[in-house]
């Protein structure tokens, strides 16, 4: 399919790490099963992972992220994909469980609703897998405290060349992508309040500042709060960004960020965006609670909410990952750096993971240097190489001034 080519064109790491499965052959009789976003570039990843010699079931990772022309490509081409946009809860979950049928030997997740779906189901088998977001790191991070972990998983999230790339720099561009998509909005001269400064926000912040917006950032960590500050954007509680914002950007993997009480005071044509894991940021209930009508017509992924006062909340993609939603997600470029970890991972899985306790684990750091100096070749980006009175300089203790 054309679309995937294109985006595999851009993802010299995947090609090249999938000639080396072709002779390596690293999943040869294993089964992996995989719950990420259905977009070209994961198409790109499913292949590769197959042309190792691995038997690939592919679920959706979000109810209305899939692209059904990917998802139908894939299909043709024998994967075993379970997804469509647009299905309810229940049809998602199925999915899930239904990507796990024939057994999975290794999983690859994202968000952590694969991982779940394992433990509440009771499928037996699985060795182990990799995580791909920080909601999903985090909710295992969590089942490994509680004693509920199975098996080793990998947070390749976690990773600071993947960080880097993915959550500043894909989501900074493709979540701002995604709301000029679905609003058409001039973004230069508004307030735009980012909720969550860590690395989704921060990446957010600095391409709208780019753009010509004030930013406002809000936090509950007093050092990301600080980092804000020092990168020169005010610093507010919601409570006080609620009716000065015009744009309103939620990157917290955390709930309730936008609630009742915001929905209460912000402006009339508020634009209301969310870029974390789940639809849990904005209280979607309390703008159906407070609204006398829905207005879904004008513009695909645009709700405008109708207070009784007669301002209008504009909510896109229904509260969930806007960049996905209504955009493409991000550029095959970030995908092939996130994908090459989270593939050289599951690689290093299939031979280690009887090694590793129930737990969850880092990237071997070599794997994360690998795929940086691959992305870095790819771009024509040479580097220094420490000399040899260097290194004995750093690992001695001894040398002084
Ligand atoms: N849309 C995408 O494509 C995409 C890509 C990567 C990650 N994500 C998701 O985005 C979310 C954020 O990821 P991240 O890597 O930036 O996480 P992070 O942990 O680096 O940053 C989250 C920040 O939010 C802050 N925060 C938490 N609760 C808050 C609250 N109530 N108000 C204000 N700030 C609050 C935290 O202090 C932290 O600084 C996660 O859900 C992650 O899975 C989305």
């Amino acid at each position: 399919m054309a679309r995937i080519q294109y985006a595999e064109r851009a993802m010299p790491l995947m090609s090249g790490l999938r000639r080396r499965f072709v002779s390596e052959r690293p999943f040869d009789g294993l089964s992996i099963a995989a719950c990420l976003h259905v977009t070209a570039e994961t198409a790109v990843l499913v292949r590769s992972l197959r042309a190792g010699g691995a038997r690939v079931s592919l679920a959706a990772s979000n109810p209305l992220s899939t692209q059904d022309d990917i998802a139908q490509a894939l299909q043709s081409d024998g994967i075993d994909v379970h997804a469509r946009a647009g299905v309810d809860r229940k049809t998602y979950y199925q999915h899930i469980a239904a990507a796990l049928n024939d057994g999975a030997d290794l999983i690859v997740d994202d968000g952590g609703d694969l991982v779940s779906t394992v433990h509440t189901t009771g499928k037996p088998g699985v060795r182990g897998g990799c995580e791909s977001t920080t909601t999903g790191v985090i909710r295992l991070r969590r089942m490994a405290a509680d004693g509920a972990l199975a098996f080793p998983m990998i947070a390749a999230n976690d990773t600071p060349a993947k960080r880097m790339l993915d959550n500043v720099c894909g989501t900074g561009q493709s979540v701002i992508d995604g709301i000029l998509r679905a609003t058409n909005t001039l973004l230069a001269g508004k307030t735009v309040v980012i909720a969550g400064f860590g690395a989704c926000g921060a990446g957010i912040a600095a391409r709208a500042a780019g753009l010509g917006s004030r930013v406002i950032v809000t936090e509950v960590d007093p050092v990301r709060a600080l980092d804000a500050s020092l990168r020169g954007f005010p610093v507010l509680p919601m409570a006080e960004a609620a009716p000065v914002g015009e744009v309103f950007i939620s990157a917290t993997g955390s709930v309730d960020v936008i609630g009742a009480e915001h929905v209460a005071v912000m402006r009339d044509g508020a634009i209301l965006a969310n870029a974390g894991h789940f639809d849990a940021e904005i209280d979607v209930r309390a703008l159906e609670t407070a609204a006398v009508a829905v207005h879904s017509d004008a513009r695909p992924h645009v709700d405008a909410y109708e207070l009784a006062d007669g301002r209008r909340l504009l909510l896109l993609a229904e509260g969930r990952v806007v960049n996905l939603v209504a955009a493409e997600g991000h550029p095959p470029e970030v995908m092939d750096l996130a994908f090459g970890i989270l593939a050289l991972s599951l690689a290093w899985l299939a031979t280690n993971a009887g090694k590793l306790c129930a737990d969850v684990h880092p990237v071997p750091p070599e794997l994360d240097a690998e795929a940086a100096g691959l992305t870095l070749a790819a771009m024509g980006v040479r580097i220094d190489t420490l000399t040899e009175a260097q290194r004995e300089y750093l690992d001695s203790w001894r040398i002084g001034s």
